[in-house]
C-alpha cells in the first residue's frame, strides 16, 4: 500500500515542477549555441559550469535567472539524493545522440510538462534502450551516446549532476533580499564574476 507520506511527497514534487514550467513559459530560457553534437535549442546550466579558457565557475544562469535557480535549488533539496554541482535545464529540446564530458558519475534525470514520446535513448551499455523519465530517473549514463526521442506537447527536463573540476567552489544559495530574489556565492551576493585578466598589469 503506499503510504500517506509517499503520496504527499509525489504530490509536492509535482506541484514544484509545476512551479518551474510556469516560470519557465513565463520566460523561456536562451536558445544554446554551444551544443555541438546534441544540437542548438533551449538547454540552459545552472551551478557550477566549464568556461571557455576560464576556470570552472557559477554559470551566469545563476544571477540572470535566481528565482528559477532557487525554484530548482529547492527542488534538488527534496528530491535529489545524490550529490550535485549543476543543473542542466532543457526546454523542448530534442537532444541528438551526444556524450556529456564534464559530468562525473550519476545524474538524476526527470522529464516533466504535457507531451507524448520524449523518452530518454541509451544507445548503448546495460541501459541500451528508452526510458520514459517522468518517473525520475539516477543513473551513470553521461558517458555512454543517448538522445531524445521525438515528441509532441511540452517537454522539460531537469539534469542534475556533478560537474568535473568543481572542487574548492564556495556553495550556491538565492535568498530574497530587499525585495527581490538574489544569488549568493559562498553567502556573498554575486551578480557577475571578475574577468581574470582584468587589472592585470602589461609587462
Ligand atoms: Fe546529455
Amino acid at each position: 500500500m503506499v503510504s500517506q507520506t509517499h503520496k504527499l511527497n509525489l504530490r509536492q514534487n509535482r506541484m514544484s515542477l509545476l512551479e518551474i514550467q510556469k516560470e519557465l513559459e513565463r520566460l523561456p530560457i536562451p536558445i544554446n549555441k554551444y551544443r555541438p553534437s546534441s544540437g542548438d535549442g533551449r538547454s540552459q546550466a545552472f551551478g557550477i559550469v566549464n568556461r571557455r579558457c576560464l576556470p570552472p565557475d557559477y554559470s551566469r544562469n545563476c544571477w540572470t535567472r535566481p528565482y528559477l535557480y532557487h525554484l530548482l535549488l529547492e527542488y534538488g533539496k527534496a528530491n535529489v539524493k545524490i550529490p550535485y554541482t549543476s543543473i542542466t535545464v532543457n526546454q523542448n529540446y530534442q537532444a541528438g545522440p551526444h556524450r556529456d564530458k564534464g559530468n562525473l558519475g550519476e545524474s538524476y534525470l526527470v522529464g516533466f510538462g504535457d507531451y507524448n514520446g520524449g523518452e530518454l535513448e541509451i544507445h548503448e551499455g546495460p541501459l541500451t534502450g528508452l526510458h520514459d523519465v517522468r518517473q525520475p530517473m539516477v543513473a551513470d549514463f553521461s558517458k555512454v551516446l543517448h538522445s531524445v526521442r521525438v515528441f509532441e506537447g511540452k517537454r522539460y527536463s531537469l539534469v542534475f549532476y556533478t560537474s568535473k573540476r568543481s572542487e574548492g567552489l564556495p556553495e550556491p544559495s538565492v535568498e530574497f533580499i530587499e525585495g527581490k530574489w538574489t544569488f549568493l556565492r559562498g553567502g556573498v551576493v554575486c551578480s557577475g564574476l571578475p574577468h581574470p585578466l582584468k587589472d592585470r598589469v602589461k609587462v
